[in-house]
């Protein structure tokens, strides 16, 4: 048997080709659960080229290629700064696939778009990113949370965090303090949900090959007058120990063992998966 075998889960933020939530979700559905596949609704002419050309639609997209996988999978558009949208997004996921027995939060932004340092950027985008990276993950994990518990078959829980969830980094505006925020919540709600059989973990990805990532280099490559391949090939690679950028499909195994029953005696941790760059 599969090892996620008659699990549902849900992923956020999971509407992009090259992201670590359509990883996750396609990985997930590998091992056996059905997802709900989740993330904003884009305007397809504001699309990347590589998603243009490709006729890429979204989350439906991903929902499509996990049924061709044979199993079941919807698509719906949710933001997560929006309880009500949360509120549907559940009620429709589990009438149409069961009760939620996993869940992972990976919706996230990165603010360094900015560049600039804390005492200069906006408050409007502290906030913005705060919303989205923390608050965010709060009113998943309460909506579902509640259903977990009202349904009594226990889950697990798993939180996107990232390095900088462990270290400071500059000119990343709100991006370190609300995924250092992820880690404390975390751990919190491990302690809260145990007694519900509900396991909570989370993991910080180092430099993963993503658009997000394409996003925040392409601004410092910018500042470096160099193009985006040429600065990437050398931006900071010296100082991971695996001398490479990660994949999304390295992330999505962790997350899978972190849902799945081979974990079954682990929560509240945290899991640094970034070639070695931080080990502790
Ligand atoms: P990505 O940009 O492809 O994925 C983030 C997703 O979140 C996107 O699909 C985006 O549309 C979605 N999103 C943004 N705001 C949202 C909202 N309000 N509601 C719902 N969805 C929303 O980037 P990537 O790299 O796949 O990131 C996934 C997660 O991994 C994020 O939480 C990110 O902070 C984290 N991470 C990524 C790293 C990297 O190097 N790529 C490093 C460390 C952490």
């Amino acid at each position: 048997m599969s090892k996620l075998e008659g699990m549902v889960a849900l992923v956020t933020g999971a509407a992009r080709l090259r992201g670590i939530g359509r990883a996750i979700a396609v990985r997930l559905a590998e091992d056996g659960a059905d997802v709900i596949v989740t993330g904003l609704d884009r305007d397809p002419s504001r699309l990347p080229p590589h998603e243009q050309e490709q006729g890429w639609k979204g989350v439906e997209s991903v929902a499509e290629e996990i049924r061709a996988m044979g199993r079941k999978a919807i698509g719906v558009h949710c933001d997560v700064t929006k309880p009500d949208q949360i509120a549907e997004c559940v009620a429709r996921g589990e009438s149409e696939l069961g009760p939620i027995t996993g869940l992972v939060n990976n919706a996230g932004i990165a603010s360094e778009a900015a560049a600039a340092s804390i005492l200069d950027m906006s408050d409007d985008l502290w906030h913005h990113t705060i919303d989205v990276n923390l608050n965010g993950v709060y009113n998943m994990v309460k909506a579902v949370g509640q259903s977990m518990r009202a349904n009594g078959k226990g889950g697990a829980i798993v939180n996107i965090s990232s390095l900088a969830g462990r270290m400071g980094f500059a000119n990343y505006g709100g991006y370190c303090a609300s995924k250092f925020g992820v880690v404390g919540l975390t751990q919190q709600l491990a302690l809260e949900l145990a007694q519900h059989n509900i396991r909570v973990n989370a993991i910080c990805p180092g430099s993963i090959d993503s658009d997000m990532l394409d996003g925040t280099i392409g601004r410092k490559a910018e500042i470096a007058g160099m193009g985006l391949e040429e600065f990437k090939a050398q931006y900071n690679l010296g100082i991971i120990p695996m001398k490479r950028r990660g994949t999304p499909a390295e992330q999505a195994a962790a997350a899978a063992f972190l849902l799945g029953p081979d974990a079954g005696y682990i929560t509240g941790q945290t899991l640094n998966v970034d070639g070695g760059y931080r080990m502790d």
